[in-house]
């Protein structure tokens, strides 16, 4: 039973100050993660180390090799700090760095070399990516969200648990978190939905969201759920409903 799951730079880092870390989080997560390892691909959001330099470099908009090199480096970077942490709390943590193995073509995946994340998996490796730049066929380069990925993977691998972690406990709606979403709610709720707080350049909650409806349509359901509460997480991984569940109509 694979599983997916998806930790928002939001509880990673700062994302108002630029490749700004939150040790104390990411070694709370890594913990978390560790307690089950296996059939598992984890995804992290790029938070500041990402949103803000390609925000500064003009970033999906531009063509910017400056601006694709920062950008990466900075994520990359996020992505070593989570996986040490992995590894100091006992997985087998993996780095995969989306700009070399996906390719884009209007923003979206085009193609992703799945492969080696399933060899990784079926060797008890823990497979880490992350939100990254790509090169896209129609733009050059443009910007993969840890959403995409997950909701791209999620069908590649026929995902049984897919968990998306923010810093909110879930879709919320006149102050509460939805316990369920699908698509037929997007008009009454659209409104609510907002960007993030901070620097986003990939479309905070609605982002995510249309993302997660598009699985949902595909026939895979999601949860959205604050990774920020202690053993949540863990929640999540055994696959209980916790936060909002993002499933098709009817
Ligand atoms: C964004 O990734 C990637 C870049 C800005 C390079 P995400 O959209 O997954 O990151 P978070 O979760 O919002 O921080």
């Amino acid at each position: 039973m694979i599983k997916i799951l998806k930790i928002g730079g939001s509880i990673l880092t700062d994302k108002n100050r630029e490749a700004f870390a939150r040790p104390d989080e990411i070694a709370r997560v890594a913990k978390e993660v560790a307690s089950s390892p296996l059939d598992l691909v984890l995804v992290h959001g790029a938070g500041s180390f990402g949103h803000v330099p390609a925000k500064r470099h003009g970033l999906p908009e531009k063509f910017n090799p400056r601006g694709l090199l920062e950008t990466h480096s900075s994520v990359t970077g996020l992505n070593q700090m989570m996986v040490d942490a992995l590894d100091k709390a006992g997985a087998d943590p993996m780095p995969v760095h989306p700009f070399s193995c996906v390719l884009l073509k209007g923003g979206r995946i085009e193609r992703f070399c799945v492969e080696p994340i399933l060899e990784m998996i079926s060797r008890c490796l823990l497979p880490v990516l992350h939100g990254d730049v790509a090169m896209d066929l129609m733009n050059g380069a443009g910007i993969v969200s840890g959403d995409q990925l997950v909701s791209h993977l999620a069908r590649a691998m026929r995902a049984q648990v897919v968990a998306v972690g923010t810093n909110v406990d879930g879709v919320i709606f006149q102050g509460n978190p939805l316990p369920a979403v699908t698509r037929e709610d997007l008009p009454r709720i659209s409104e609510s939905l907002g960007g993030s707080f901070g620097v986003d350049v990939t479309g905070g909650m609605r982002g995510k969201l249309l993302e997660l409806l598009d699985l949902a349509d595909f026939g895979t359901n999601s949860i959205i759920f604050n990774a920020g509460i202690k053993g949540q997480i863990e929640s999540a991984l055994k696959g209980e409903a916790v936060g909002t569940t993002v499933r098709r109509a009817g």
